[in-house]
């Protein structure tokens, strides 16, 4: 029976395990119906913990036999495990085990399943309790080994090969690890493979596998994985502790990519990549996620977390770390502002609406349901403004203390700012608000200007708006970047960074020869929303002048954002001001491509909607829709000279290279091709498309072609073409969906659906055709509601199959309390709907009550 009101799990009620584990053997006996796992499992009574039941968690195990030291067990399980009574136990035992699994039938892709006749492991968070009866948790830290027979030729597991023979082999991970990050792949497989030396000489050996036939595509994925060892032991001083790092791509995958001790297992999307199949966009991801795990392996793997709700100890750091690597390989401002971009699109969209949450949260019901923007990137942002607070060589000595100290333990957040509070004196009590506090702080800005005297002051004043659970706000440590520019776009105050603590601080300069130019929060140096009234003439001023490229970005962005507020509003269009600052920076060739690529990027419907909020207005979202059309075909009809300068000079000569160079170029040369679109009705896109050889600029042409109501005879071509890659027809349906137009955006979607290739139980594709409907956002909230319906649908028909998918692709329902009383209705009738279904699983059910609050 279920219970009517489940109870949440909470931070506060944590109690260290009653047992640790010495020592984990496995045995894997692998077919698809009824594999046996045979567990050996060394326990001791742990002196720290009060005494206490031992829980062993076990979820859709058929118990075979279970021993104690030898003895059969009289306890029997129940749905969720088996509880072996304290009191009965001696201080160290040796429990041994036999449970049947079916990784055929497991479609929820957590535990042990199959992927195109491949089987494979997914164990975070809670997945090993699939596989056997252990305490899985993550304070619970044991070596393992692991002995796999099967038939099929490659058996992989985590740690070092120890052994092996015809149908068998063997795996030591002496490196005490939690069960969430127990990997085992077995399948027909194929290596790239290369080696790597560490800084104290250790020979590893490095494999990427995949399926036969995509050997050919691995080389991106093998390049980063060498750059992320090396950066890790010039920027951390961390080396690798392994012999062996493998990669393998899989087909079916719920997340992006899995930082298993020694196995990493990728979605086939993060890992294989050509010129011909791989956008600019998918080299990119491949090279930041491949690092990401990569530094998984000292934050969060030799150091891990002591629960769940400590979560952002590894993911906020580990996201903090492939930033800096990309900056490093890359650009570090076009980094920066890309990780913006995404931080507003997906966290501020988080904190504003009823999913907000702490970056530690302090209750859940599915942990599931906090790999979140909020957990992932505004715990990055925590870590950057720490560093910033810190020093750099605060926080070097800060993170050394920390692996020094805490190597080989689970840890928390209150671990994490102890290591700083000690190695720089510092007290910290204050900023560790930002794990608590949910919500994005608002910093209002003033300006005082004395002429007679040239006193300047700044005045800044923060609040925090309520979120659930948390109707008052105290006010946090913003450190706040500042510069200032003298009229004639001279900088006269370098960047400084001013550490608000209050809820109100001020800056005053004295003996200022002429008003100065604040340039206010540059690099984007807190996760705030700014609030500074200025006028279209100073953004012009700083877009032209600010010496830090991001606020240069930034002032074009907001005078964007202000110009299509307006148009919204009032239908007023973009004055040429703005038209003509754009087409400087366009033709600016001081300025990386990349860079102004970025700067011809139009704000999304989304931030827009966001905009309107923040202003206590209703957004509507095809008024949006068109407002933004209309911002476009003038920019399009202001620049076309420029723009089709650009697509000229921009072309790359030679054969395709990933690097962020040419990236950049394509990048500029693709924002002026969906422009010029606009004029020449997509002649010039048309052609590209025809004569393309590589997929970033196929992808851009038929991009480009979709958005001006074009491109049917090369949406039937590209099919044609590609029909044999799964990666690229995922590609294929996404686009689709993505850029139709808002009247016909729910019919593209549903007629996909019903498309032959169309397997909705890979998540990659249900995510190309769904979650593409909710980033159409006229399309998705088309009067009427079908665009609502449309997805609940599919969210109730993959919710028995695929709870976790389900339930992250239900975000797209968070906005529902923006909009008008018609859409509002339908959304949440939509919501209901899902949480009325009979048996909904508890990560739906979770992400349906606190929509619905
Ligand atoms: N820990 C993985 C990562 O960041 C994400 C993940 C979570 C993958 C849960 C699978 C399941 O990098
Ligand atoms: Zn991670």
């Amino acid at each position: 029976m279920k219970d009517a009101t489940p109870q949440p799990i909470r931070l506060a009620d944590y109690t260290p395990p009653p047992f640790l584990v010495e020592g984990v053997a496995l045995t894997f006996r692998l077919a698809p119906r009824a594999t046996r796992v045979t567990s050996r499992i060394r326990f001791r009574r742990n002196p720290d913990a009060q005494a206490q039941d031992l829980r062993l968690d076990g979820e859709g195990l058929r118990l075979i036999s279970a021993t104690i030291d030898g003895v059969p067990i009289t306890a029997q399980p129940d749905a969720t495990g088996l509880t072996l009574p304290g009191g009965d136990l001696p201080d160290a035992f040796d429990w041994a085990a036999e449970v049947e699994i079916a990784p055929e039938e497991n479609t929820a892709l957590e535990g042990l399943y199959m992927s195109n006749g491949m089987y494979c492991t997914q164990c975070e968070a809670e997945g090993f309790r699939k596989i056997t009866f252990y305490p899985d948790r993550p304070d619970v830290m044991a070596p393992f080994t692991v002995r796999v027979e099967s038939e099929l030729p490659v058996l992989l597991s985590n740690g070092n090969p120890s052994a092996q023979g015809d149908g068998w082999a063997e795996w030591d991970d002496p490196w005490p690890k939690p069960a969430y990050l127990f990997a085992l792949v077995a399948g027909d497989l194929v290596a790239h493979s290369d080696a790597f030396a560490t800084a104290s000489g250790r020979a590893v050996a490095l494999n990427v596998w995949v399926r036969p036939g995509d050997e050919g595509r691995c080389a991106y994925a093998m390049d980063s994985l060498k750059r992320s060892m090396r950066w890790d032991e010039e920027a951390y001083g961390r080396e690798y502790d392994l012999d062996v790092f493998n990669i393998v791509a899989v087909d079916d995958f719920n997340m992006g990519a899995m930082e298993n001790k020694g196995l990493n297992v990728f979605n086939s999307k993060y890992v294989l990549a050509s010129s011909e199949t791989a956008t600019d966009a998918d080299f990119d991801n491949i090279e930041r996620i491949v690092a990401h795990e990569y530094f998984h392996n000292w934050t969060g793997n030799r150091i891990t977390c002591r629960d769940w709700f400590q979560l952002c100890l590894k993911e906020g750091l580990t996201v903090f770390r492939d930033q800096q690597f990309s900056a490093d390989m890359r650009s570090a401002a076009v980094k920066r502002i890309e990780d913006v971009l995404s931080l507003r699109a997906r966290q501020f969209r988080e904190d504003q609406g009823p999913l907000a949450h702490p970056v530690r949260p302090d209750s859940y019901h599915e942990i599931n349901n906090f790999y979140t923007a909020t957990v992932y990137e505004k715990g990055a942002e925590i870590i950057r403004m720490l560093r910033t607070l810190v020093g750099e060589d605060g926080y070097d000595a800060g993170v050394r203390l920390y692996f020094d100290r805490h190597d080989g333990q689970a840890c928390t957040i209150e671990d994490w700012l102890a290591v700083f509070a000690e190695a720089t004196g510092r007290d910290l009590s204050q900023f560790a608000r930002w794990y608590a506090q949910a919500g994005t702080p608002r910093l209002r800005v003033t300006e005082d200007w004395d002429e007679g005297t040239g006193r300047f002051t700044l005045t800044l004043e923060q609040s925090t708006p309520p979120t659930p659970g948390q109707p008052d706000k105290a006010p946090q440590v913003i450190p706040v970047a500042v510069g200032l520019l003298g009229p004639a776009g001279d900088e006269i105050m370098a960047t400084r960074v001013i550490e608000m603590t209050d809820t109100r601080h001020s800056l005053t300069i004295e003996g200022m020869p002429a008003r100065p130019v604040p340039s206010i929060l540059r690099g984007f140096s807190a996760p705030v929303v700014v609030e500074h009234a200025v006028t279209p003439e100073r953004r012009a001023f700083l877009m032209a002048h600010d010496t830090d490229p991001f606020s240069r970005w930034e002032a074009g962005r907001g005078l964007a954002r202000e110009i299509l507020v307006a148009m919204v509003r009032d239908g007023a269009a973009p004055g040429p001001d703005y038209l003509d600052a754009l087409a400087v920076t366009l033709s600016d060739e001081r300025l990386d491509p990349a860079f102004r690529a970025l700067c011809l990027r139009a704000p999304s419907e989304d931030d827009i909607a966001q905009a309107l909020v923040d202003a206590g207005e209703t957004p509507d979202p095809m008024a949006i829709h068109t407002a933004r059309e209309r911002f476009q075909r003038a920019i399009a009809a202001h620049m076309d000279d420029g723009l089709a300068r650009a697509f000229i000079a921009m072309e790359t000569p030679g054969p395709y290279s990933p690097d962020a160079r040419d990236a950049g170029r394509r990048a500029l040369r693709l924002a002026a091709l969906a422009y010029l679109s606009r004029n020449d009705g997509g002649d010039r896109a048309a052609r590209l498309f025809a004569g393309a050889d590589n997929m970033t600029e196929q992808m851009g042409a038929l991009g480009a072609l979709l958005q001006v109501g074009a491109g049917q005879s090369e949406v039937a071509r590209f099919h044609r073409q590609w029909a044999h890659d799964r990666l690229v027809v995922d590609k294929w349906f996404a686009v689709q969906v993505a850029l139709a137009a808002p009247e016909s955006a729910v019919e593209t979607a549903r007629s996909l659906t019903r498309h032959p290739d169309f397997d909705w139980k890979n998540p990659n594709r249900f995510r190309s055709v769904l979650g593409a409907l909710a980033t159409n956002a006229a399309g998705f909230h088309a009067p009427g509601g079908a665009g609502y319906a449309l997805l609940a649908d599919w969210l109730i028909q993959l919710d028995p199959v695929n709870p976790q998918t389900a339930a992250r692709l239900s975000t797209a329902f968070e906005t529902w309390r923006r909009y008008d009383p018609a859409r509002q209705g339908a959304m949440r009738a939509a919501l209901e709907r899902i949480r009325a279904t009979p048996d909904l699983s508890r990560d739906l059910s979770e992400m349906t009550a606190r929509m619905l609050g």
